[in-house]
């Protein structure tokens, strides 16, 4: 494979006004892909040829058509053999491609894609999309390649989670547009949790009625926001209605979707209390939680929730409240699998119950792990029972798991590694590569978030870990929770570039992998971004601090992994800082009240943010 390393600017300008290096840029990078010396040139019509007698083709075709047309390029019909795109599925199967796999020709008139299934369509398309420039131009040449390309895992997901924040049917669309433009396949959509239920439940009109809003409040997520007033109106929310769901489910099978729901019990369940607290242990009255803090956090995972908002896995009427909410859901999402979550259940006020500890007692449970485990039995045989498999956060393993079970591994890849050797499914979802809500950049420019994940770091996601059974892992996820995360535009901002990582490691062959070459790419899609107006994170152009003590001094080192970039800083109070001290080596920060200054620059010219951090804050970052 050929990667032209040129400085950025000099890339991003090539990209503004000419297609020719456009095919370098493909995210994630394809199984293989060769550069030909053929350029195919054509002005505003393309002729469609194909044998495509798929419905499901047919709209992938048909969304090729409407990218063309915001190109100005329109696809005729009338026969052409010169300025065609041919279109085929594969007669006889290609068994290298599979089901999602494809092959992609740009030759001198033509450019050729062939699959086996719509799904390989799908993918293939999402290519030929990033071949094309990004501005319409009147003149559009594209070099040739020759691509065969198909994903290294059939679970390539993203998770949304709806709770926190409420997102409207066209923002969860709009969402759904970009993963699958990389090739992602799985929507999981986190429907359900404390702070706000946001599925129309027919049969359990409560849910929806009371346990989609919540009162309105600002300001930081789980710090001193105020419990609901006595009659203050819930009014922030909303849910999704049964007919909303089947647009969108069927909006994702479009776009070679297929979503994941998940209900999230027996823990993070204080909306589903509120509607009816008759399900929890001490039964008393609940309101859906407006982002208040309500537990404390003690590390290792350990924690204590001072509002009950477990359902009580001892009470039967909890079982057919479950097994009336997975009917609806069931009938509702065609995939294979349900998530029923599982995750940080707190098990105090099951410990603390009479009638709990009674009814352990008669069923030989011997501690409330094993009372989560019977809980998660029967709600594993309720919703195999509606034809589906279950999938569950690694918590779902404790006590023992039902053989079928599915588990996502988010407290790191021990759990994963763990359940692949039982012989369970695994997708990896570690907090340590694939957290999204994670803070991307320096802190003194990004939202407070209580932990950090760089581009760097998410493209070194590999869901294999060595002691695994391979054969188990089915792939891997990344996840946007959002506590702090208010609207659309932030959600893009947290996802990008990311998710390009993530993606990356989940569908390209591991030897593949180059970060170099990948943040080149990733800055040309930066400009994909930029026109179509969507939030994306340039962290990645600022320069990494690292602060550490030697002796009584404060040493300070500065990176990032731009090609062909400069940092400069000033540690004496001066500015613009392109007049300091060009970064060659780490440095000393002087005692005082001071700051460093710096920011990077390629060319001459600055990109990404000026960071300003306080000395106070390097000697705090230093510890002691
Ligand atoms: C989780 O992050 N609680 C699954």
């Amino acid at each position: 494979m050929k990667y032209i390393k040129l400085p950025t600017l000099l890339i991003l300008f090539l990209f503004q006004t000419n297609t020719f290096f456009a095919q370098h840029s493909i995210i994630p990078i394809p199984v293989s892909y060769t550069v030909t010396d053929a350029s195919f040139t054509f002005q505003n019509e393309l002729y469609l040829s194909g044998n495509i007698n798929d419905d499901q083709a047919t709209t992938h075709i048909n969304q090729l058509r409407e990218f063309l047309a915001t190109k100005g390029i329109a696809l005729i019909d009338k026969k052409s053999k010169k300025n065609c795109i041919k279109i085929s599925l594969n007669k006889k199967a290609d068994v290298t491609l599979g089901n999602e796999g494809y092959s992609l020709e740009v030759i001198e008139d033509n450019i050729v894609l062939s699959a086996n299934k719509a799904a390989g369509i799908f993918n293939g398309v999402q290519t030929l999309k990033q071949l094309f420039p990004e501005k319409k131009t009147d003149t559009i040449s594209i070099s040739g390649c020759s691509i065969t390309d198909y994903p290294r895992f059939k679970w390539r997901g993203l998770m949304l989670d709806v709770s926190r924040h409420f997102f409207t049917v066209d923002e969860v669309k709009a969402y759904l547009d970009q993963m699958s433009a990389y090739k992602f396949n799985v929507f999981h959509w986190h429907l359900t949790d404390d702070q706000g239920w946001r599925i129309e439940i027919k049969s359990l009109p409560k849910l929806t009625e009371i346990g989609a809003w919540r009162v309105e409040r600002y300001g930081r997520f789980g710090e001193n926001r105020e419990n609901p007033k006595p009659d203050e109106k819930a009014t922030y929310g909303g849910f999704y209605t049964q007919e909303q769901i089947k647009d969108i489910v069927n909006y994702a099978a479009a776009r070679n979707i297929t979503i994941v729901p998940e209900i999230d019990i027996p823990g993070h369940s204080m909306a589903a209390l509120a509607a009816y607290p008759d399900l929890s242990v001490k039964k008393e009255p609940k309101f859906v939680a407006p982002g208040i803090k309500f537990s404390e956090w003690y590390g290792g995972g350990k924690f204590k929730m001072l509002i009950e908002n477990t359902l009580n896995p001892t009470d039967e009427k909890v079982y057919e409240f479950v097994d009336k909410v997975f009917t609806e859901v069931a009938a509702l999402f065609p995939g294979e699998y349900i998530h029923m979550g599982g995750d940080e259940a707190y098990h105090g006020y099951w410990e603390e119950n009479k009638e709990v500890q009674k009814f352990m007692k008669k069923n030989k449970i011997k501690d409330t792990h094993e009372l989560q485990s019977y809980f998660v039995k029967r709600v594993e045989k309720i919703i195999s029972s509606k034809g589906k498999k279950i999938i569950g956060w690694d918590e779902i393993l404790e006590g023992g798991l039902a053989k079928g079970a599915a588990v996502m591994s988010w407290r790191g890849m021990k759990g994963g590694v763990e359940a692949s050797k039982m012989e369970h499914e695994v997708v990896m979802s570690p907090t340590t590569y694939a957290y999204l809500d994670y803070t991307q950049g320096d802190r003194s420019v990004e939202t407070n978030i209580y932990a950090s994940l760089s581009l760097e770091k998410a493209y070194s996601f590999e869901p294999i870990p060595e002691e695994a059974n391979a054969e188990y892992i089915i792939g891997g996820q990344a996840n946007l929770w959002t506590e702090e995360i208010p609207n659309l535009p932030f959600a893009f901002y947290m996802t990008y570039p990311r998710a390009f990582a993530i993606s990356e490691s989940l569908w390209s062959p591991k030897d593949k992998k180059d970060l170099d070459n990948f943040i080149t790419r990733t800055m040309h899609h930066f400009s994909r971004f930029d026109n179509a107006k969507l939030n994306i994170s340039k962290a990645v152009y600022d320069p990494i601090v690292s602060v550490a003590n030697d002796g009584n001094k404060l040493i300070c080192e500065l990176k990032n992994s731009i090609p062909n970039s400069e940092i400069y800083y000033t540690i004496n109070n001066t500015y613009p800082v392109q007049f300091g001290e060009k970064y060659t080596g780490s440095f000393e920060i002087p005692k005082g009240n001071l700051s460093l200054r710096t920011r990077t620059f390629v060319n001459g010219e600055p990109i990404g943010r000026e960071l300003l951090i306080h000395r106070e804050d390097l000697v705090k970052r230093a510890g002691k």
